[in-house]
């Protein structure tokens, strides 16, 4: 299954910056075969458990935080880029593989308790996995995991969110 999913998975060298081998989801997600069994094995684990929240981190993580949280019915709260969400937000800063940015979440999107399992992508450097628990955690959530289709084992982000007892769960890895 991982074979078929590294397979779906585009290779784009040098982008966004010269250096980076960019791992593209979007021929993986217009693989209907593909996409359908990234979503059913990133659930798997928490299939029948009470889950209340999914937090899909923008902007891959929307596409894939919404089927995980249909498969879960759960709800889905968004982590968004500083500036997009329209209500009282709260805000950190983070670094991730290629650069600096902030994100944000609305103040009243978690209730305190909350079991949450964040969603994203990839998992590079875990900057912004990380930034992502701290804000979901000072809302008061609980996470159960945080689920990613790639890892890029090299660049650590798996060990950093286990330093915070993150349970990590991926697909597929790139060395
Ligand atoms: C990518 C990816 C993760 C993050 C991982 O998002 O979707 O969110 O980088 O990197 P890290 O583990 O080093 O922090 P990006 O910021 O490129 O945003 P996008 O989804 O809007 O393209
Ligand atoms: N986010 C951080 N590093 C990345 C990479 N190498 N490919 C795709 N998204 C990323």
């Amino acid at each position: 299954m991982s074979d078929e999913l590294l397979q779906a998975i585009r290779t784009i060298p040098d982008y966004p910056k010269k250096g980076i081998l960019f791992r593209d989801i979007t021929t993986l997600l217009g693989n209907a075969r593909a996409f359908r069994r990234a979503v059913d094995a990133l659930v798997q684990p928490w299939a029948g458990s009470k889950v209340d929240q999914i937090a899909g981190i923008e902007a891959r993580g929307f596409i894939l935080g919404g089927a995980v949280a249909h498969q879960l019915s759960a709800g889905f709260v968004p982590i968004r880029k500083k500036g997009k969400l329209p209500h009282e937000t709260v805000r950190i800063a983070y670094s991730l593989e290629y650069g600096l940015d902030e994100m944000e979440m609305h103040k009243d999107a978690i209730r305190p308790g909350d079991q949450v399992i964040l969603v994203d992508d990839l998992i590079a450097t875990g900057g912004t996995a990380e930034a992502a628990c701290r804000l979901l955690r000072n809302q008061g959530a609980e996470i159960v995991a945080a689920c990613f289709i790639i890892d890029l084992p090299d660049l650590g982000g798996r060990k950093k969110l286990e330093a915070l007892d993150v349970p990590v769960r991926t697909l597929v890895a790139f060395p």
